[in-house]
């Protein structure tokens, strides 16, 4: 089995390099020693997206965090915000503080990743086995927000970060300028290639993050998306006409039907049931494959997850 490589081209989407030059900051960015807030200097700006800009930030005692900078126009529902803080898992990048830079703008001061899937499928040869990790851990990351009521709203490669050896979500903090009633529209400002048929209309909610996590495991897989065209009017058929090419998947067809079904009702109803399913598929895979490149990661111990109803 050859490893999988990525087409570069491709991920521009990814990282909204496009993205948002007419709602940045209408203050000027931060530079490298500025103080930002309290006892916290900024060291490098690490990128910009839909909501502000992400820098690396040191203390006083000289702990790096990314700091994420809400645009000045962008408002936050602080009490949301609060109870995501809340939420604590392995598999979500942490929040460790949300408050007001010197500047008055709105920051998320989050744990660093030590990089997002996008850059290491780039960069780094992976194998068949690893993308299983990896994907298990975004699954159990959507049980913890569905558990949670949060949703994302935003899965894509630059919003997932490995660390410790752990593949984390970031950004859910997002979801705090989503829910305000000006913000549900921002998901059109989102990457188009991860956007579900539902999150064109008006109501929708977890079912999204799931299927955006298949366009992230479809990606990872084949170094292609799903979806895909020329323009975004061809990429939106796309998605809400046409299948996806299984046959670069054979194995996975099954599981990627249930998550590509255009009707919601036929595909997987929660983060558990997918994850059994993948689970399942994995699992028997796993005697028959031989990995590549690298030492795998032992494949942890993982306990079933009950299914939802
Ligand atoms: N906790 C983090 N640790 C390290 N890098 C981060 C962290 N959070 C975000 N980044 C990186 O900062 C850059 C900018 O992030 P930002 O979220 O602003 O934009 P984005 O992820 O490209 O798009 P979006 O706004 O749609 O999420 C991205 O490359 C992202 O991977
Ligand atoms: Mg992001």
């Amino acid at each position: 089995m050859a490893p999988i490589m990525v087409k570069s081209n491709l991920m521009h989407d990814d990282k909204n390099i496009n993205l948002m030059h007419d709602d940045k900051n209408s203050i000027e960015p931060y530079q490298k020693g500025d103080l930002i807030y309290q006892n916290h200097y900024v060291q490098s700006l690490i990128g910009s997206g839909i909501f502000g800009t992400v820098y690396a930030v040191k203390n006083s005692i000289g702990l790096f965090s990314a700091v994420k900078v809400i645009n000045k126009k962008t408002r936050v529902n602080n009490d949301l915000m609060q109870q995501i803080m809340r939420v604590r898992s392995n598999q979500l990048i942490t929040i460790e503080n949300i408050g007001e830079t010197y500047k008055g703008e709105y920051y998320i001061q989050m744990n660093m990743g030590e990089g997002c899937l996008s850059d290491i499928v780039l960069e780094s040869i992976y194998t068949e086995e690893w993308v299983y990790e990896w994907f298990s851990d975004i699954l159990n990351a959507l049980i913890v927000f569905e558990d949670n009521g949060v949703e994302h709203l935003n899965i894509k490669l630059s919003n997932i970060f490995v660390m410790d050896d752990t593949v984390k979500i970031g950004d859910y903090g997002n979801i705090a300028c989503f829910s305000l009633p000006e913000g549900k529209r921002m998901i059109d400002r989102t990457s188009i290639h991860y956007r579900a048929p539902e999150s064109f209309s008006e109501k929708f909610g977890h079912s999204v993050d799931r299927w955006a996590s298949a366009v992230v495991l479809y990606y990872l897989l084949t170094g292609e998306y799903p979806f895909d065209g020329e323009t975004i009017e061809q990429i939106k058929d796309s998605i809400f006409n046409k299948q996806p090419n299984l046959k670069l998947i054979p194995k996975f067809a099954s599981f990627f039907e249930r998550c590509f079904a255009k009707d919601r009702d036929n595909r997987f109803r929660c983060a558990r049931e997918m994850s059994n399913a993948f689970e399942d598929l994995t699992i028997l895979k796993k005697d028959k494959q031989q990995p590549i490149y690298g030492q795998p990661k032992k494949r942890k111990k993982r306990k079933r997850c009950i299914p939802c109803r």
